[in-house]
């Protein structure tokens, strides 16, 4: 770990999630999202079974500690990203996990041509400020998105790094 308590990135290892993970996946959820219809193992290994998902996660101390993952959706020529989920452990927020998992999910975005959309609720202020840092902006307010607890959300959109070399040019 570095002296800001951030984890070397080159050091991490992400690695792609299998229906193997989803009990600790669902643990995760519960803690992360208690309010908000948590996952629990079976809508994983749903989510694994679609053909056009991702899902990436990171090890340490012998345990899964942070996920994401995207779904690639549209035709070929017009493919949009979008990002279902993304969690890390309470113990181990802070120390650029989240980040390394977004490096890898807006470069594979990137490399298809791809824009990424999400929702994010209007209070989640880590969140925001981490999609904030990847160039995501807010489009949209989606009122009562959230159920049980009601919580509006952001729709949140970062164009891919074509159109945003053009938007700069
Ligand atoms: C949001 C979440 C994934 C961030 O994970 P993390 O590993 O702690 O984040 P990182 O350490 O990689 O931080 C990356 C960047 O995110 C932003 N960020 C992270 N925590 C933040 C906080 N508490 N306040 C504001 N910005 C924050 C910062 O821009 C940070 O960059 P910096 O460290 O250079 O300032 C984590 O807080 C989490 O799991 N929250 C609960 C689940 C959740 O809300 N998921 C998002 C659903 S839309």
């Amino acid at each position: 770990m570095s002296a800001d308590g951030h984890q070397g990135e080159a050091a991490l290892r992400i690695r792609p999630l299998s229906d193997f993970d989803a009990p600790r996946l669902a643990h995760l959820e519960q803690q992360l999202f208690s309010g908000d219809n948590p996952w629990c193992a079976e809508d994983f290994r749903a989510e694994f079974s679609q053909p056009h998902t991702l899902y990436l996660g990171i090890e340490l101390d012998q345990q899964l500690v942070a996920y994401a993952g995207v779904a690639f959706l549209g035709p070929a020529h017009q493919l949009e990203c979008e990002i279902h989920t993304i969690g890390v452990d309470p113990a181990y927020q802070g120390r650029g996990l989240a980040r390394a998992m977004m490096n890898q999910v807006c470069a594979l975005a990137d490399q298809r041509g791809a824009a990424i959309f999400l929702e994010v609720r209007t209070d989640n202020e880590p969140a925001i400020g981490l999609y904030e840092a990847f160039g995501f902006q807010r489009i949209g307010l989606r009122r009562n998105y959230y159920q049980p607890s009601g919580a509006d959300a952001f729709t949140m959109l970062r164009p891919c790094s074509s159109d945003l070399a053009k938007g700069a040019s």
